[in-house]
């Protein structure tokens, strides 16, 4: 059976791993991937300074060793390949492409210089080639990040290390340079719910308070009438509460330790932003907020309600991180609602009549949407590929193209496929890099440079 997983993430090596371990079929796994190097978000979107998350990526390495798998990257479907000429070459298809599309917040003044999409932010500090010319002004001295999940605990924190704290990680040279000038001293996390109904886990939210420079703030009153649920083992709600409140007792005027550091993280709950204001030459100026309250939903779930009451916060940079959704891509069908590729339980499906695309699968955050850490993959593209077993009785029985004829394909269109050993290359010049200064490694940027070095044979 020959199959082909576009998307080189958690999701996608999860799902080949699954396939090529089978003992029932002998399959053969090509993974396309738009960029030259492989991981996904593990190297695009986890933080530079949470280097152990990423060691993950040994167990990736193993399955890209298996003598039945290649990597194909620096091939982006629907740019050098079609969905139909994959058909055409392999026996069933995997998309495992992740949610690389952002979600708006719909408020006057989204866009303007200095308010940027989370993702922006984070692939410009993690050297992503899509980001590594993005404008990121940090000129100002107060940022605001709106959302309440750890992709804006990430940017705040990485806003607000030190430069000796980010050296030694493997944060993009280009960012640490900015990161070393930057002039940011306070940053503001906003959740339109309260403290209770946070998606942060407490493990990130406690870092704050062990940073090197970093005072985090909670006003006391933003967790008046919060009740701890007092549950066996903890739950993260009451996990979160607990921190939030030793965070509040640091206050000046309190009784414990407030150490007066020089940068400052708030945390405020129940504001929404309706407004980014700009100033003459266009850039932010400072955000309106509109103080909420929650209201019951008929499903029992809390959702924030504005009150009418608003404020005006004075930021001069605001980042936006509530939450991603999938790209479209040509040939392959979409959800609008849910914004994923279409499909039940992981069986791609036509969007209006729902019914299945035979031999199309789709696993990951492209499936279900941007929940979930990388760890759920596993078990999630294990089952998917149960879906694909079963489905795929006698499939292997029908002939395809040589094996080698999508690469000739891509050659004649000028395509320069990066197999998994020339990733490994490019890693070996990162890491010989990253020694330098004495940092995990130094990523590479840009495309180009990348197939430069690999062109020096
Ligand atoms: C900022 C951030 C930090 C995170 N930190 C953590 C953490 O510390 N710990 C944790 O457990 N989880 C973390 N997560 C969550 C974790 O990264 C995701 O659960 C996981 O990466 C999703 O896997 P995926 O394979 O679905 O998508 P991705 O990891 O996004 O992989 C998708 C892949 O598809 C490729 N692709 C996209 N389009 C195409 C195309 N058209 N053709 C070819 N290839 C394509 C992309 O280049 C990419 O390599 C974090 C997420 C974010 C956003
Ligand atoms: N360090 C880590 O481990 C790490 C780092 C980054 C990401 N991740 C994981 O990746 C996944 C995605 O994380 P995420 O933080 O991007 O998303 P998330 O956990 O879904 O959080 C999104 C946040 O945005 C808020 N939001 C949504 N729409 C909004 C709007 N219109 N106005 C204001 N706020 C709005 C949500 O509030 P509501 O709750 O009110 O909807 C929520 O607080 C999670 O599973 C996360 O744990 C992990």
């Amino acid at each position: 059976m020959r199959v082909a997983i576009i998307g080189s993430g958690p999701a996608g090596f999860y799902a080949a791993e699954a396939l090529l371990r089978r003992t029932d079929t002998v399959v053969h796994v090509d993974m396309f991937d738009r960029l030259p190097t492989p991981y996904g978000l593990v190297r695009g979107g986890v933080a530079p300074d949470h280097q152990s998350i990423k060691t993950v990526t040994r167990v990736y390495e193993k399955t890209a060793a298996r003598p039945t798998f290649r990597f194909l990257g620096n091939v982006c479907l629907g740019r050098d390949v079609t969905v139909e000429e994959l058909r055409r070459h392999y026996h069933q298809i995997v998309y495992a492409v992740g949610n690389e599309d952002d979600r708006r917040l719909g408020i006057p003044g989204e866009g303007i210089a200095r308010c940027t999409p989370v993702a922006v932010f984070i692939g410009w500090y993690n050297g992503h080639p899509d980001y590594r010319h993005a404008r990121i002004d940090l000129s100002v001295s107060r940022v605001a990040v709106v959302g309440n999940g750890n992709t804006a605990i990430d940017a705040a924190r990485i806003l607000l290390r030190t430069p000796a704290e980010l050296e030694k990680t493997d944060v993009a040279a280009h960012a640490l340079e900015a990161l070393r000038n930057s002039r940011v001293r306070e940053v503001f996390i906003l959740g339109r719910r309260g403290p209770e109904q946070a998606a942060f886990t407490p493990p990130e939210l406690k870092e704050f308070g062990e940073m090197e420079d970093v005072d985090p703030i909670v006003a006391p009153e933003e967790l008046a009438g919060c009740v701890i649920p007092e549950t066996a083992g903890g739950s993260q709600q009451e996990k979160n509460l607990k921190i939030l409140q030793s965070f509040a007792a640091r206050q000046p005027g309190a009784k414990a330790q407030f150490s007066e550091k020089t940068k400052k993280l708030h945390l405020r709950f129940l504001v929404s932003p309706t407004e980014i204001m700009a100033d003459a030459a266009g850039k932010v100026a400072g955000l309106v907020l509109e103080k909420n309250r929650l209201e019951v939903q008929p499903d029992g779930s809390l959702s924030a309600r504005g009150t009418g009451e608003t404020e005006v916060l004075d930021v001069g940079m605001v980042l936006t991180a509530i939450g991603f959704a999938a790209k479209r891509i040509a040939g392959v069908p979409y959800d609008e609602t849910a914004r994923v590729i279409a499909n039940e339980d992981g069986r791609v499906v036509d969007p209006v009549s729902r019914s299945v695309i035979a031999n199309e699968y789709v696993v990951g955050w492209a499936r279900s949407g941007p929940q979930g850490l990388i760890g759920a993959h596993k078990g999630a593209s294990a089952h998917v590929v149960e879906h694909m077993m079963a489905d795929g009785a006698g499939l292997a029985a029908r002939e395809l193209p040589d094996h080698k004829a999508i690469d000739s394909l891509l050659r004649q269109r000028g395509v320069q496929i990066v197999s998994f050993d020339d990733w490994k290359r490019l890693d070996d010049v990162e890491v010989a890099r990253g020694e330098r200064r004495g940092a995990p490694r130094d990523k590479i940027a840009d495309v180009e440079a990348m197939l430069e070095v690999l062109a020096q044979r």
